[in-house]
């Protein structure tokens, strides 16, 4: 299964994905995460990313192309793969139809998440994640599931935190980017006859389920 999931800062795209990694046994492919990663490690990559990041900007195309054709290429990704937060505009979408086709595969399905502006901001104030294995918590609305009774993760006892990117100013900045360079995609791919809508809001159980029955050619319910 190959499969992109588009949707704006917060619409859950993280959480879907590392749901059906587990399901369908695919790797989750989320620039975002591989770019934190190189932050934190100091890399070069992760020098030159750093302040796009911080503003909440799109860091440049060649950079992001390069670290994912690397995980695309992976064994693991042999039998397919979730791209979250890639791409993210024409350019990066268009690199990417020409990468696969060079690979010979194509996308099941370009799923773009729906989520009501207003639902977003609640979602992203209140968004904790593991220092230690990644698992996403939120700690108003409790879904996917609140933290410990202590604070700490309830899969492993890490310690939360919060992304620096997630404070007003920057969420601004990012759906505004959303907006301007990520929605176009949305044309892009219906014209391609791979998009699909999928209701955000109604747990992730049935989002998750959804994805996966239209990834692989089922019908919409
Ligand atoms: P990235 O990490 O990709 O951030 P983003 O797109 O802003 O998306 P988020 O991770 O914030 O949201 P999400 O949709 O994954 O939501 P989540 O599942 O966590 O990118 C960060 C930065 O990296 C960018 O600003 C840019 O600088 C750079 N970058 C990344 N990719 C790039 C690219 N391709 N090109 C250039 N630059 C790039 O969910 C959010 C919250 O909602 C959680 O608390 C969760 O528990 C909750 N939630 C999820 N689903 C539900 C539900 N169904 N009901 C209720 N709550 C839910």
């Amino acid at each position: 299964m190959r499969i992109v999931l588009l949707g704006p800062p917060g619409a859950g795209k993280g959480t879907y994905a590392e749901r059906i990694k587990v399901l369908e046994g695919i790797p989750h492919i989320a620039s975002g995460d591989i770019l934190r990663e190189e932050v934190k490690k100091g890399t070069e990559l992760g020098k030159k990313a750093q302040a796009y990041m911080e503003r909440g900007e799109l860091v440049p195309d060649e950079l992001v192309e390069e670290m994912i054709a690397e995980r695309l290429k992976s064994p693991e990704a042999e039998r397919g793969f979730i791209l979250d937060g890639f791409p993210r505009n024409i350019p990066q979408a268009e690199w990417l139809d020409k990468f696969l086709n060079g690979e010979g595969v194509k996308l099941d399905g370009v799923f773009q998440i729906l989520v009501p502006e207003e639902e977003i901001v609640r979602r992203l104030s209140g968004r904790r994640i593991c220092r230690q294995c990644g698992a996403i918590y939120n700690i108003h609305t409790g879904i996917p599931r609140f933290p410990r009774e202590d604070g700490r993760c309830a899969e492993c006892g890490g310690e939360l935190y919060q992304r620096e990117d997630d404070n007003p100013e920057v969420i601004r900045r990012r759906f505004k980017e959303y907006e301007e360079q990520t929605a176009p995609l949305i044309d892009y791919y219906r014209k391609r006859g791979c998009l699909f809508e999928v209701n955000g809001t109604r747990g992730v159980e049935n989002a998750v389920e959804e994805i996966i029955r239209l990834a692989k050619g089922g019908e919409r319910e």
